[in-house]
């Protein structure tokens, strides 16, 4: 890893964005937490230094720190300026990089941290992603020591790390694992996570706000309702019956920005704290010394993770405990750098406890002999 003397620890690369600015406070409320001779310089990022300082600003007055402005760097840098974003990589250890969509924006990002010896992570929802970025820049980032971690926010954290804790928590061999996601919209709730890019969105909302975004008209919303919805898409099940998910099949730049922008309004008057998220996992194994070949699996596990809303309150403190743990466990990261899942950079690290303490909750629900 990159070791010399960096003016700052992390920056908060798009803090002007919609998720930027809950992942800036994230830093913030975390550096304030810490002990002062702990506290780690950190800057914002953004192509524009009047709304950088306006959510520096936002999250100075909601965390009662007046000083918070003085005590941040800014940044100015534009993904269609190269050389801005190697200036901003030479000055920092890592990148969490919030300026998406990824598939649009993400390349030039990795391509200036691994140049300039710094590490990223990123809160990227788009599976191609990562696997384009691994097959063109794994070997190049390992050659720098530096680590790519994508997809570290609520994709795929909680999904990734689930699986290890439960293997973690296994009591023989973990062969098979399905996960089932829920989420929880409250009475009154919007809770809209914009996802993987095939998917694009899934929206999660009351049928009042699913046909104002019918009437988003360059949208081709799929309405899949109930047990459609669970047969479809496993992964997304919906326990309120109006609760929905809505694929939006859509790769061009400006309806995604279009409906991030419908989202993003809705959203700000919406109540995000009656918003949560559980994920369950049903694992099967071995248990010690079951000759695998010759038997059944005979044990069973079944965990869950928790957590507050998705896209813009797990997901920040998900980014934010993960790069807490870059800096602080960096000896139990996978050796020499590369590009990464969350599972594979920090299965050995203490990630876990980090996320249990910050709301991210991992727990035990039963585990049996078969
Ligand atoms: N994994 C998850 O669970 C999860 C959850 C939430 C969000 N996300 C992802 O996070 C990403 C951001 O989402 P968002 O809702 O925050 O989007 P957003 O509000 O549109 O924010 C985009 C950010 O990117 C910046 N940006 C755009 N073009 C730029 C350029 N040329 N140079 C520098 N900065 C540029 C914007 O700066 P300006 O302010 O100057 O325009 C803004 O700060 C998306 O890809 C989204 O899918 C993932």
């Amino acid at each position: 890893m990159a070791t010399e003397q960096r003016p700052f620890h992390l920056v908060v690369f798009g803090a002007s964005g919609f998720t930027g600015q809950f992942v800036t406070e994230e830093v913030a409320r975390e550096q304030i937490a810490s002990e002062q001779s702990s506290r780690l310089p950190w800057a914002v990022a953004g192509r524009s230094k009047e709304k950088l300082q306006q959510v520096l600003e936002k999250a100075a007055q909601k965390l009662g720190r007046p000083s918070l402005s003085s005590e941040v760097g800014v940044i100015i840098c534009d993904i269609s300026n190269p050389a801005s974003l190697d200036e901003m990589a030479k000055q920092a250890k890592l990148v969490l990089n919030c300026v998406g969509p990824y598939r649009f924006y993400g390349e030039p990002v990795v391509k200036a941290c691994i140049e300039n010896g710094t590490s990223c992570i990123d809160i990227c929802g788009e599976p191609q992603f990562l696997e384009l970025m691994h097959a063109k820049y794994h070997e190049k980032a390992a050659e720098k020591g530096v680590y790519i971690i994508g997809s570290s926010g609520f994709d795929s954290i909680p999904a990734d790390l689930g699986v290890l804790y439960t293997r973690n928590q296994m009591n023989g061999t973990l062969t098979a694992v399905e996960s089932f996601l829920t989420i929880n919209t409250g009475p009154e709730g919007l809770c809209i996570h914009d996802g993987t890019w095939k998917s694009a969105i899934y929206g999660f909302g009351d049928k009042g706000s699913l046909r104002k975004l019918r009437s988003v008209s360059c949208l081709k919303p799929v309405p899949i309702v109930g047990t459609k919805l669970k047969r479809r898409w496993p992964v997304s099940y919906c326990r309120e019956l109006n609760s929905y998910s809505i694929p939006f099949l859509g790769s061009d730049i400006s309806v995604v920005k279009r409906t991030q922008r419908y989202l993003h309004e809705n959203l700000e008057d919406s109540p995000m704290d009656e918003t949560s998220f559980t994920m369950t996992f049903f694992g099967q194994g071995y248990s010690h010394g079951t000759c695998v070949e010759k038997n059944k699996p005979n044990i069973r596990i079944c965990t869950q993770v928790k957590g507050p809303e998705a896209g813009y309150v797990a997901t920040p403190i998900a980014m934010v405990q993960a790069a807490m743990t870059f800096l602080s466990d960096a000896s139990d990261l996978p050796k020499g750098g590369g590009v990464f899942t969350p599972g594979a950079a920090f299965s050995r690290t203490k990630l876990i406890d980090r996320l249990n303490k910050h709301g991210i909750e991992f727990s035990v629900i039963s585990s049996s002999e078969v």
